[in-house]
């Protein structure tokens, strides 16, 4: 088809037709519910609230079942995030419930960077979502969605005001997640202290900007109910997997020596408002508002900060394919410069240690001509004494040669005259020279 039939074709305004007979389309929905169903549902909580506040009994409170709980201590020295999965089934429909708990929330004295390990989690979930839609072979069907769908922030029963750890949570994370706020422990409040307190909650939630999820009033079937519950909020909650005998019943509730406390009795607490809400209500809003609006954001600012625009400058479609280009350039530059900077880095290095080796090499030959010089005294030395003692030797030799002549001169004068005094020889052989002349040593 031409271009040109084709957006004539698309400007043109749609038809209504009226079938001929029963054509078989009307079963979409079944086949969507049908497909949900075999594929399963997930459904991830944050539970932010003090340690020991009752998170973990209001979890094994509203899913009726008990999950792995660990006490915390209330010594963590940071906030830390401990996700846990369990696959629960209710009739045919199986739901992969992920809840995580927000370990040692308020426990630290400088309580300055409590939301920063909460809000990275929420972040990093986000991110591993991008990735998995950025990948060429997604596989999104089976991906197993980590995303926080709710965040239930326990507040603490106190009856004054939020606290400023709260504030500052709630606020940080509004952008992120969909806040229901709820009041905790609410047995230990009284009834016109608890309506005091929900007001109060309210109106410094306003006053400070905090967004809290809103039960959507858009879909006719729940706008009724959904509007009455948010002037509920927040919903003041008791949890207890206790079973106590009210009447012929067995009920879950909290017993106390003046009273009995029931978790689904809707005047004693908000306990069923609560559930009704998240789970029977709104599970799937809940779902849809993360994908659409907090993921949404999350994406779009990911995608900015990476250099994707929808327009450019003169407000024209940006294609992924210009920016790719523009981008792919720009780091094409950037790896060249960098590429420079290290063959200079390289060049530098080179010299640096070349005239290092130079300067050894200086140093070698200087101490090489010292010693030089230390071993031609030492010879000169070496040779004068050579020459002193052979000038010795010589004139010793000389003496001894004329000492032998002596020596035969008077031999032969004997032997002409044998007759000599006695006294005479004697004389002659007890003199120190003689001696040595003959040993041919000096002897003191
Ligand atoms: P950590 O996981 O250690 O931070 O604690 P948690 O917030 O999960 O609290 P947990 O559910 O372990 O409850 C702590 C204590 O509070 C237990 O003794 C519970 O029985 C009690 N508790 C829980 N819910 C309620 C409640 O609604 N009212 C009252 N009065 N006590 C509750
Ligand atoms: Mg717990």
């Amino acid at each position: 088809m031409a271009a040109t039939d084709l957006e004539r074709f698309s400007n043109e305004e749609k038809r209504n037709l009226s079938l001929g007979g029963h054509v078989g389309f009307d079963s979409l929905p079944d086949q969507l519910v049908s497909k949900s169903v075999t594929q399963g549902f997930s459904f991830n909580i944050l539970c932010v609230g003090e340690t020991g506040i009752g998170k973990s009994t209001l979890m094994n409170t509203l899913f009726n079942t008990t999950f792995e709980t660990e006490e915390a201590s209330h010594y963590e020295s940071a906030v830390r995030l401990r996700p846990r999965t369990y696959d629960l089934q209710e009739s045919n429909v199986h739901l992969k419930l992920t809840i995580v708990d927000a370990v040692g929330f308020g426990d630290q004295i400088n309580k300055d960077e409590s939301y920063r390990p909460i809000v990275e989690y929420i972040d990093t979930q986000f991110e591993n979502y991008l990735q998995e839609e950025l990948k060429i072979r997604r596989s999104l069907y089976n991906y197993h969605d980590t995303r926080i769908h709710v965040c239930l922030y326990f507040i603490t029963p106190t009856g004054h005001s939020l606290k400023s750890l709260d504030l500052v949570t709630m606020k940080k994370l509004d952008s992120k997640v969909n806040i229901i706020p709820i009041i905790a422990k609410a047995d230990t409040i009284s009834k016109s202290e608890l309506h005091k307190f929900k007001i109060k909650i309210m109106s410094e939630l306003v006053s400070n900007g905090v967004q809290i999820y809103q039960f959507p009033t858009d879909d006719e079937a729940v706008a009724e109910i959904n509007s009455v519950m948010n002037a509920h909020l927040p919903f003041a909650v008791v949890g207890s997997t206790e079973e106590v005998k009210v009447g012929n019943k067995l009920v879950r509730a909290r017993q106390y020596p003046w009273g009995v406390v029931q978790v689904e009795n809707e005047s004693h607490c908000d306990f069923v408002k609560l559930r009704e809400m998240l789970i029977r209500v709104n599970m799937e809003d809940l779902r849809e508002q993360t994908h659409t609006r907090h993921y949404e954001l999350y994406r779009r600012c990911k995608l900015e900060e990476m250099g994707f625009k929808d327009t450019d400058p003169d407000s024209q479609p940006f294609s992924l394919q210009e920016t790719y280009e523009t981008k792919r350039k720009e780091f094409l530059g950037e790896l060249q410069k960098k590429e420079e900077e290290m063959r200079q880095m390289f060049v530098n290095k080179v010299k640096e240690t070349e005239a290092e080796l130079k300067e050894k090499e200086r140093e070698l030959h200087e101490k090489f001509e010292h010693l030089k010089r230390i071993h031609q005294e030492e010879k000169r030395k070496v040779e004068e004494k050579r020459r002193e003692l052979e000038e010795e030797m010589n004139a010793f030799n000389r003496r001894k040669v004329a000492v032998e002549t002596l020596q035969s001169q008077s031999l032969q004068a004997t032997s002409q005259q044998p007759l000599k005094k006695d006294k005479d020889r004697k004389n002659f052989f007890s003199l120190p020279s003689a001696c040595s002349i003959t040993t041919g040593r000096y002897v003191n």
